[in-house]
């Protein structure tokens, strides 16, 4: 299938999206979320993927959510639309998925990079949240997802100036994963995608939710459901397989179940 604003591309088992609407510097309007919720869901669908990279062009992953779009809306209109809504679908993926971030990732294309499991930025990445400037503010889940990563100080600096951060204050603040040459993002992103491939998928699946779950609950519950899906992973062939391969000093192979 071809979309308008997405190049999809499969390589064995990890599903390659590249945000494609160069000229508005790939701004998210309501066609590329429907694709990309299309995409996402084939990809869940799929047994054959297991791990997912998003990335955008060297200038821009994302420059936000598209201006010209909302512009002439007003309040009923957002409202009664659930605007912006469609994206609590994106972050209900159950497989990983890792934003590959070269040039900006500003307002919305921040926020879209921060509802993956993970972001591998390249040097030149540029990471804002300058919804202020237009006079209004985040509205993809930018305020609470960037304070949780990076802490009140600098999410409330960032949200009241609308100061872009590097790559390299990105990654002091713990916001992306690790820093990549330019060049090599999308091939290190694809190798990182391809060693989470090459995992029990279950597992995967459950490492990350048991993650995410770090955000939603407090310490005490989060913990009860980690052990609790770190449980439920012994009712799977692969915890057989797994460990079974390590005594047998083999690699394991992971049937999915
Ligand atoms: N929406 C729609 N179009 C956008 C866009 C956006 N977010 N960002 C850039 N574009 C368009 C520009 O209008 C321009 O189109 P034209 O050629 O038709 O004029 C084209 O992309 C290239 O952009 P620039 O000429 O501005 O490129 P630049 O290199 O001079 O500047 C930039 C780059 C600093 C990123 C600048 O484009 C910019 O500031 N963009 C807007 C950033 C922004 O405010 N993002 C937040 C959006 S609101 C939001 O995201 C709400 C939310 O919480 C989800």
């Amino acid at each position: 299938m071809s979309y308008e604003t997405l190049l999809v591309e499969r390589r064995d088992a990890v599903t390659l999206v590249t945000l494609n609407r160069p000229e508005a510097l790939n701004a998210l309007n309501s066609r590329l979320l429907t694709e990309l919720l299309d995409v996402m869901a084939a990809f869940d669908r799929d047994p054959e993927q297991r791990c997912a990279v998003i990335t955008g062009s060297a200038k821009a992953f994302a420059a936000g959510a598209d201006i010209k779009e909302m512009q002439a809306q007003g309040f009923a209109d957002m409202y009664a639309d659930d605007f912006f809504g469609g994206w609590d679908r994106f972050t209900r993926t159950r497989k990983p998925v890792i934003a590959a971030v070269a040039g900006y990732a500003l307002g919305g294309g921040c926020e879209l990079a921060m509802m993956c499991d993970f972001i591998l930025a390249a040097d030149t990445a540029k990471f804002g949240q300058p919804e202020i400037k237009l006079g209004v503010s985040p509205g993809m889940g930018g305020s609470q997802r960037l304070t949780r990563a990076v802490g009140k100080a600098k999410a409330m600096e960032m949200v009241l100036t609308g100061r872009m951060i590097d790559a390299a204050e990105a990654e002091r603040a713990g916001l992306v994963s690790r820093i990549v040459p330019a060049d090599d993002l999308v091939d290190e992103a694809m190798k990182t995608a391809a060693t989470i491939a090459g995992m029990a998928p279950l597992a995967a699946q459950a490492n990350k939710e048991m993650v995410n779950a770090a955000f939603e609950s407090g310490l005490a519950q989060g913990v009860q459901f980690e052990r609790r899906l770190f449980h439920a992973l012994f009712g799977t062939q692969d915890q057989k397989e797994g460990m079974s391969a390590f005594v047998d000093k083999r690699p394991g192979k992971w049937s999915g179940r």
